[in-house]
């Protein structure tokens, strides 16, 4: 045993000289209630948790850099983008990266069939940047207004407090924008092998501006040096019966080990505008901007290079949200976009804390200094910068001290014009075509794992639930829709018969699929 070990305190800094028994009164005795150090210990323990994320609870996290190319396909990266982030070269971005699944609890097995979330926290020398990703590029709504439900139908019955099925689908079955997402999440891509073998993506779009005041529409991708690794549901029930932290412990161990995961990342970009050529409107996050047309542009890479000193402090209070960027990256009109805006800090000032900012995890880098006249509240652990005179923390100020406002920068001012009102996109079309495509161009094995595991899906939906899921299926590809009513026994004659959906677009425009290129 080493002699220099440092002395056990109390948190007040007192020395503990038994920490093996309550104070009692007698060897038998009651205990009493100036027993401080004893009340401060458990008190303490009993707040240890805080909540867990209404929604990618369970997650694993990583230091790292970025180092820009300063180049977006031949050109320049400042023609598009005043990003010093994405201009420079030769800088080292510091960053700190959550990976996570979505609907299972905190301590939930990393085997799940869910997305994987990829969220990034770029601390720039000029203030943060997070992108808050998935790993596949698309989603299953694109209006923030049905998160809420989605959630509630993909995680426990409020009863039963079981995962369900058939909540999933009867939720997915009034919503055909999701099925291109479901062709993705039920094959093997589903379920990616580990956090380094996988890829990322910003899914939302966004603008990038540059000093001119010019946008152009974009989206960002990770793309993972180590190649992209997935499972079939067999090969994740023979890992999960040994370890349920099996990505956790790959991401640590590989770190550890010196061998740093590396993405290089990518932008795709488009003009700004209603882009109607398009047979898709590129502010619907359930539809990828095809490869062919708009393709993967390298911009940077990303190492991470060191694990957490410790889980809760960094990890468990980490803070992404896609409010957080930096000038010469904007926020689209992407409905998804602007409703997880609100949600993200909202949440975190319940889950964290109000000054959960202060935290070195979510702080800018030491080279941003923060000055804001924001104060106060729980836990309050500094003042931010207050300018020459402490008493002004307010601004503007007549005698022209205490904090000024930045010099102003030429903004890009985007037209808008329309009706006030509640809408759906009427380029509906694709919902279909690029579900479609995606199940033509699968290899056969993962059309095959697709298939099984929609087949053992739907045998545990009641069949209105059934006939309309094959409805979808079968209005993205024929194959596809009769495969898996005859694998669950569904009648594929009944399903076809369906009327639309009320209030959805019949499915038109099916020629299309066989065109769709990626
Ligand atoms: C986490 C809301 C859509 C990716 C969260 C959290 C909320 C939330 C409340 C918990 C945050 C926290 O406690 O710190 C929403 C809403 C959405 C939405 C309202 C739709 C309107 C999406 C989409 C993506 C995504 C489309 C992928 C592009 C993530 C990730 C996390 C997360 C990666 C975990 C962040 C972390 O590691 O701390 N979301 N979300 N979310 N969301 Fe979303």
């Amino acid at each position: 045993m080493s002699e220099n070990r440092p002395i056990l305190t109390t948190r007040q800094g007192h020395p503990v000289r038994d920490n093996q028994s309550t104070r009692t009164v007698g060897e038998r005795g009651p205990a009493t209630l100036e027993n401080y150090q004893f009340i401060e210990k458990i008190t303490h323990f009993d707040r240890e948790r805080i909540p867990e994320r209404v929604v990618h609870a369970r997650g694993a996290g990583a230091h790292g850099w970025f180092e820009a190319y300063g180049k977006i396909g031949d050109e320049p990266a400042s023609k598009y983008t005043r990003a010093r982030v994405l201009n420079e070269t030769g800088v080292k971005t510091p960053m700190f990266v959550r990976f996570s699944t979505v609907a299972g609890a905190k301590e939930s097995p990393e085997t799940e069939r869910d997305p994987r979330g990829f969220a990034v926290k770029f601390k720039t020398v000029e203030g943060n940047w997070d992108l808050v990703g998935n790993n596949l590029k698309v989603f299953f709504i694109r209006d923030a207004i049905k998160f809420p439900d989605m959630i509630h139908a993909f995680k426990p019955d409020p009863v039963t407090n079981r995962q369900e099925a058939w909540r999933f689908f009867d939720f997915v079955a009034q919503h055909p924008e999701a099925i291109h997402m479901v062709t993705w999440l039920k094959s093997p891509w589903g379920i990616p092998a580990n956090y380094r073998e996988m890829e990322g993506s910003g899914v939302n779009t966004y603008k990038l501006v540059n000093d001119k005041g010019e946008a152009v529409l974009c989206k960002f991708h990770w793309q993972p040096k180590q190649g992209v690794r997935n499972l079939t549901s067999a090969q994740a029930s023979e890992i999960q019966a040994k370890d349920v932290g099996h990505a956790t412990r790959d991401l640590y161990d590989n770190i550890s080990a010196g061998n740093f995961p590396e993405w290089e990342f990518c932008v795709q970009i488009m003009p700004d505008g209603p882009n109607d050529h398009l047979s898709f409107d590129p502010l619907d996050d359930t539809k990828r901007w095809p490869e062919d047309q708009f393709p993967l542009l390298p911009v940077g890479r990303m190492v991470l290079d060191r694990v957490p000193d410790n889980f809760f402090a960094e990890v468990e209070q980490s803070a992404f949200g896609t409010g957080v960027l930096v000038d010469g990256i904007d926020f689209s009109d992407d409905k998804m976009l602007q409703g997880r805006t609100l949600s993200y800090s909202d949440t975190q000032r319940y889950r964290v804390g109000a000054n959960y900012l202060q935290l070195p995890i979510n702080a800018p880098q030491p080279g941003v200094k923060v000055y804001s006249n924001q104060r106060d509240g729980q836990m309050t652990y500094g003042v931010d910068g207050t300018g020459q005179n402490r008493h002004i923390n307010y601004e503007p100020s007549t005698l022209g001290e205490g904090l000024a406002e930045a010099p102003k920068k030429t903004e890009y001012h985007q037209p808008v014009e329309g009706r006030l009102g509640r809408y759906q996109t009427s380029r509906t079309e694709d919902d279909y075509a690029q579900a479609g495509h995606r199940y033509r161009t699968f290899e056969d094995w993962e059309r095959e794992d697709l298939i099984a595991n929609l087949v053992a899906d739907m045998k545990q939906c009641p069949e209105p639930i059934q006939l309309r899921m094959v409805w979808h299926f079968w209005h993205a590809d024929e194959d596809y829709g009769r495969r898996v009513a005859e694998g669950a026994g569904i009648d594929l004659e009944k399903a076809k018969a369906l009327p639309p959906l009320p209030g959805r677009a019949a499915p038109h425009k099916r020629l299309q699929a066989e065109t769709y290129t990626e």
